[in-house]
């Protein structure tokens, strides 16, 4: 690690914070790329959100990653935000210019980037069914968009907070689509009436991730064309994704969301597009 007093300092803010594997991700570019420069994870307490934020271009950091619980609580505080962020309703990425703090959601990114990479001889139209309705599943909603799909359906236990993501992201999702996309949901009960016909699954919710409930769908319907993404990645091999490899499905674990979500991040405030590696892949996995 190379830190001196002329090195770029960005952070990674959170409540609590020490779970995050930001710090290390990052770290492993900086060294890769001989930066002079660290990535410090801070916790910062709801309370004191603003205070810490405005406090960003007066300490000189370049930016920082944000994460749960101040994704959306953050957004008013920023002095300008990409459409993506208002049209997912989450900010994940901090860039300071000046003394100006812009907002980026480069969760989309992360989404869209391992998908395709996963899953590269995939077709982007069709139908694609995401399960869940919380911030995560905005992300994936927004990115299969940005990919082109044409229809996508949110099913949700929950149904109203389907319903709101649907109607909400319509409109505002249209700027970084491609072309026309339509964007409905339907209840719970109606997935594996749906399977046989879509071209894309992906398990937006926590289902399925360890310490959690497991995702108990009935994958017998399932068209062996479709493209089965989960972006849980604690197990990465979850169940669904061992009924999907098992059906002949393609599949895509959730490990690469959150390692292409941090390339723009690193990009912003470092000034290299750095490239996901296998080695750094392992790193994380081994630390999980
Ligand atoms: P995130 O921001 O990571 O997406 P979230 O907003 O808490 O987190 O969303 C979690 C998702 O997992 C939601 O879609 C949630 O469904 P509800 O909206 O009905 O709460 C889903 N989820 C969590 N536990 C679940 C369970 N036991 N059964 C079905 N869905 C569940």
């Amino acid at each position: 690690m190379t830190l001196t007093g002329a090195g770029t300092v960005a952070a990674v803010i959170g409540w609590p914070i020490a779970h995050s594997k930001s710090p290390q991700l990052h770290q492993y570019w900086l060294d890769r790329h001989g930066i002079d420069g660290v990535v410090v994870p801070l916790a910062i307490d709801p309370a004191q959100l603003e205070q810490a934020l405005r406090a960003l271009p007066a300490l000189g950091l370049a930016g920082c990653s944000v994460t749960i619980p101040h994704k959306e609580s953050c957004i008013p505080f920023l002095d300008e935000v990409t459409p993506l962020v208002t049209g997912v309703g989450a900010c994940n990425m901090i860039k300071v210019s000046g003394d100006r703090l812009i907002g980026d959601n480069t969760d989309v990114f992360g989404f869209a980037e391992n998908l395709r990479l996963g899953a590269p001889d995939a077709r982007w139209d069709g139908t694609a069914l995401v399960l869940g309705a919380g911030g995560a599943a905005r992300a994936v909603v927004a990115g299969l968009a940005e990919l082109g799909v044409p229809d996508i359906v949110v099913a949700n236990r929950t149904v109203k907070r389907a319903e709101q993501l649907a109607d909400q992201m319509a409109g505002s999702i249209k700027a970084v689509a491609h072309g026309n996309v339509s964007i409905r949901f339907v209840p719970w009960e109606d997935i594996s009436a749906l399977l046989p016909n879509i071209r894309f699954l992906i398990n937006a919710t926590s289902l399925g991730m360890a310490g959690q409930p497991p995702l108990t769908i009935d994958l017998s319907g399932l068209s062996s064309d479709c493209v089965v993404n989960d972006i849980v990645y604690q197990p990465l091999e979850t169940d669904l994704l061992r009924g999907a490899s098992a059906r002949g499905c393609v599949t895509v674990d959730g490990l690469g969301m959150l390692l292409h979500q941090a390339r723009p991040a690193f990009k912003a405030w470092f000034g290299i597009d750095p490239t996901v590696e296998d080695q750094q892949r392992q790193l994380i996995l081994g630390s999980t």
